[in-house]
């Protein structure tokens, strides 16, 4: 049996630089072994670094990722970590079938292609008003006037979340999901916003209760009247995941993929003169830029042997797609972007039966949002250098804290439809 190598992925990223380029840390990852090991926040981790083992895991029935099915206890099961919590995260990311199954089918047939593409025309929309607003401006901040209101407005319109709730929502799952209040003393110190965030949630439903409407949380709402197995529990941390998972990762992908656009000039001029390389576009910003750095942590049901060390039953494994997306052995010259990529495997979306529900709308946004942007500017630069960027504390969810743009927006309607 092969030892694996000791790390400390939480130290690797901790660095200004390493927040700003993973990509060098996550090659060191590779180079130093296939399965490494680190602490994580409930004990130790086996950590993934490469595409193969990332994606054979992802598909194998002996790892699950809800603890309670692994004898040993559950991860959440800390005397310091909140009931609330505990409650708000169990949802179907952190459950295996058949529970899985159950909830995935009560939201799956919304975001189906066919569903999504009815969306097209509003989120053109939605695009075209932010793009006014942002246009009178010589410097936008990208992730503020854009980037974040795109994807907030079009999933809390898909669930029926009133406007002025949406801002204050956002906020409080920043400071609840906070990684760098992963203890228990931030636990205590967050747990006023975790009570705000409930209760936001419950009178939310309660609304929906009260006033249907064309949205989701109705048809959930409705879903658990009409006893088809969702409990009022289930219910909130559906609608938790669902408002979360539906903007958090899709701001980073316009952000960290307009940023990679700006910094490769040469691509982005091929994407202006091409613009039917979009869809292509998307799928490589997606698998350079990595909104998305690891899915969920996976546990193993028994004792597994991956390359050679083995992997006890109960074992936690973290699976670091943004290095599986970055490995050599997968993708040529991986290190580079390149808007023409074919084929492009990426494992951004996961892989498997958690494979991102909401891919074709994150896919739809960005191949609106991107476009538009373009055509409205002709020029876009950094308004500052790039190592004045700040980037967020959390590499799991790698995005921007701003991203200042100088624009010369194309000035009268007619040029902007002519271009
Ligand atoms: C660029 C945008 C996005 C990225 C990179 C992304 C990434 C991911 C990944 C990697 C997973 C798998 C998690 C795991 O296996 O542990 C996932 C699951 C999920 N995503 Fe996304 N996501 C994006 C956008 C969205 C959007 C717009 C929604 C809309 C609601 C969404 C909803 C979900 C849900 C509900 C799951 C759980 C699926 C399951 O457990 O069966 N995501 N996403």
């Amino acid at each position: 049996m092969v030892e694996a190598v000791r790390v400390n992925l939480q130290r690797e990223f901790e660095s200004p630089e390493a927040r700003a380029n993973p990509i060098p840390v996550y090659a060191k990852l590779r180079k130093l072994g296939l399965v490494l090991r680190s602490p994580a926040l409930y004990g130790e981790s086996f950590v993934l670094p490469r595409y193969e083992e990332v994606v054979s895991v992802l598909k194998d029935p002996r790892f699950a990722n809800d603890r309670r099915n692994v004898p040993g206890g559950t991860s959440l099961d800390r005397w310091w970590v909140p009931a609330i919590l505990r409650m708000l995260v169990s949802s179907m990311v952190l459950k295996d079938p058949p529970d899985h199954r159950r909830l995935r089918n009560l939201v799956q047939k919304a975001f189906t292609p066919l569903m999504v593409d009815k969306m097209n025309g509003r989120v053109e929309q939605i695009t075209e008003e932010l793009l006014d607003a942002a246009a009178r401006k010589p410097v936008v901040d990208l992730m503020e006037e854009f980037a974040l209101p795109l994807p907030l407005t079009v999933i809390s319109e898909m669930l029926g979340v009133p406007e002025p709730d949406r801002l204050s929502f956002r906020k409080l799952i920043t400071k609840v999901l906070d990684p760098a209040a992963m203890s228990p003393l931030a636990f205590i110190r967050n747990y006023p916003y975790m009570l705000q965030l409930n209760r936001f949630l419950r009178r939310l439903v309660k609304l929906r209760r009260d006033q249907p409407g064309d949205d989701l949380v109705t048809a959930l709402v409705q879903a658990e009247e009409g006893g088809d197995r969702l409990g009022e529990d289930e219910l909130i941390s559906m609608v938790f995941l669902l408002l979360f998972a539906g903007h958090e990762t899709t701001v980073n992908l316009i952000g960290n993929g307009m940023l990679a656009l700006v910094q490769n000039p040469g691509q982005l001029q091929k994407l202006r003169e091409q613009p039917d390389l979009i869809d292509s576009t998307i799928e490589e910003l997606l698998r350079f830029t990595n909104p998305v750095g690891q899915v969920a942590p996976r546990f193993a049901k028994e004792d597994v042997e991956i390359a050679g060390v083995r992997i006890p039953q109960s074992s936690t494994v973290t699976l670091l797609i943004a290095s599986a997306n970055l490995d050599e052995a997968a993708f040529p010259n991986a290190d580079t972007l390149d808007i023409t990529r074919t084929p492009n495997r990426h494992v951004s979306f996961g892989y498997g039966i958690h494979y991102c529900l909401g891919a074709p709308l994150a896919r739809l946004e960005a191949r609106v949002a991107i476009p538009a942007l373009l055509r409205r500017f002709p020029r876009l630069d950094l308004a500052v250098p790039a190592e004045k960027l700040r980037w967020r504390p959390n590499i799991g969810l790698r995005g921007l804290e701003a991203l200042p743009l100088s624009v010369s927006p194309a000035g009268s309607a007619a040029e902007r439809s002519a271009a």
